[in-house]
């Protein structure tokens, strides 16, 4: 008896682009991913559906950002495994705030730190305004959130502060909704050890240095828009 044919993603969506640097793990290309990701993009979208398709994804991100996380085996009355270090959050305000309610699901009294972070509206240059970081970070594992990686200046200039305080570049892995090539690419530049996940790898950068296709500005359409 014949199978029957399995629902595909059109060959635009299930396509990755090549050539993404050795630091990028994106989340598998699977329906439901591309359909979240649909209705993140979608203009019509209510800020309550949005925020509901960001949520849903952050949790595959985090979910997904814990599986790189070193664990040690661990004997109990049978063998098991339990994580081997102690980790943090450290979001990039305000929109990878957003993220901090999926990692607080999993990681229930995970401390979070914060930067202040903000993108110059013509230039995009990122500019850091603040950084409040827990004390013994420098021993902990970070997961740095933010959903947008455009050229890269905001995620890097985070990443300079954590390694300031410390923390190892091996030992920060950075969660992230949409990326682009111009991006993954600044990052693995700059520290090739950060680990990142990825939900998607989008085409390209505009002249705006917007992602393309992308879904316009995250942190108004999350937390300000109608
Ligand atoms: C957005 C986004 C990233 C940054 C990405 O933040 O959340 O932090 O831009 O762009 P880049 O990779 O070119 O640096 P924005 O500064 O707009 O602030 P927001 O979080 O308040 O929206
Ligand atoms: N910040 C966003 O929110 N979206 C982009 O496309 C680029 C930066």
């Amino acid at each position: 008896m014949a199978c029957p044919q399995k629902p595909s993603l059109p060959a635009h969506l299930a396509q990755e682009p090549s050539d993404l640097p050795p630091n990028t793990h994106p989340l598998p290309r699977t329906g439901q991913l591309a359909a979240l990701l649909t209705g993140l993009r979608n203009k019509e979208t209510s800020r309550g559906a949005f925020v509901f398709y960001a949520d849903r994804v952050n949790r595959l991100l985090v979910e997904e950002g814990l599986n790189h996380l070193p664990v040690l085996e661990k004997c109990l009355e049978y063998n098991g495994v339990g994580f081997e270090g102690k980790i943090c959050g450290v979001s990039i305000m305000r929109a990878g705030e957003s993220m901090e309610a999926g990692l607080r699901e999993c990681c229930r009294a995970v401390r979070i730190g914060k930067i202040l972070i903000q993108r110059d509206e013509e230039t995009a240059l990122a500019k850091l305004f603040y950084a409040k970081l827990p004390e013994d970070i420098a021993d902990r594992y970070c997961l740095l959130l933010d959903p947008m990686l455009a050229t890269g200046g905001s995620a890097i200039k985070a990443i300079e502060v954590l390694i300031d305080h410390g923390v190892p570049q091996e030992r920060i892995i950075f969660l992230n909704l949409v990326s682009c090539p111009e991006g993954l690419r600044a990052m693995y530049d700059a520290y090739p050890q950060v680990k990142i996940v990825t939900a998607w790898v989008d085409e390209a950068l505009n002249e705006q240095k917007y992602i393309v296709p992308g879904l316009g500005d995250f942190g108004d359409r999350y937390f300000t828009s109608r």
